[in-house]
């Protein structure tokens, strides 16, 4: 399988960036999927004026991602927790595909702060937008407090406590995906 991690902070000095990289090495070195970030600060869409499909002139960049999207099959989505939800900047990514870019995929949620909460307002209100695009959550969702004590910069994790919030949160993700991937080769044979 081919993962996908949205990492949903543009901010200067982001933070949550860091748990989008750590779940990529994660993946990585478990060696049996695929792993990539898929930067909204690098990919820097502007709000959204037209979706992708009905847009005479796409931003730069969205063909691409969308395309990144299409051709995964399962996502992550990192988000930090800003005033009780989840960030603008993933909203309006995501409301530029077509539902059919996420449907019938596994989408599992990861909210960072720099507090001790770990975002859970904004985990729900992901599981509520993964459910209006028509993924499958899966109930396991990574809540990240104080993240820069537990993550570097280039995603190594700092605190060894975290290990398993890690690995059950990625082993409950690649379960459900890999069953759902299995279903849909099958039904191909
Ligand atoms: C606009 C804004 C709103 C925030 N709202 C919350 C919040 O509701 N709950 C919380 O625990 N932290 C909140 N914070 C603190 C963030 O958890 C912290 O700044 C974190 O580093 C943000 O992630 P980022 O660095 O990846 O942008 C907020 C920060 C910003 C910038």
């Amino acid at each position: 399988m081919h993962i996908t991690i949205l990492s949903g902070s543009t901010r200067l000095n982001r933070q949550s960036h860091r748990v989008a990289l750590a779940l990529e090495k994660w993946i990585a070195r478990q060696g049996v999927h695929t792993a990539e970030v898929l930067d909204l600060a690098e990919y820097s869409f502007p709000l959204l004026e037209e979706v992708l499909h009905r847009h005479p002139t796409p931003p730069q960049g969205l063909a691409d991602f969308a395309e990144r999207i299409r051709q995964s099959d399962a996502h992550i989505f990192v988000s930090p927790e800003y005033n009780g939800s989840y960030t603008a900047a993933l909203k309006n990514a995501v409301d530029y595909l077509k539902e059919r870019e996420f449907s019938q995929k596994v989408v599992a949620i990861t909210s960072v702060t720099t507090g001790a909460n770990g975002g859970i307002r904004a985990a729900l209100a992901m599981q509520q937008l993964v459910l209006g695009i028509a993924g499958y959550p899966i109930p396991q969702m990574l809540t990240v407090g104080q993240v820069s004590q537990r993550f570097s910069e280039d995603g190594d994790l700092l605190d060894p406590l975290f290990e398993r919030n890690m690995d059950n949160f990625v082993n409950s993700f690649l379960w459900l995906a890999e069953a759902v991937a299995e279903k849909k080769m099958a039904l191909v044979a």
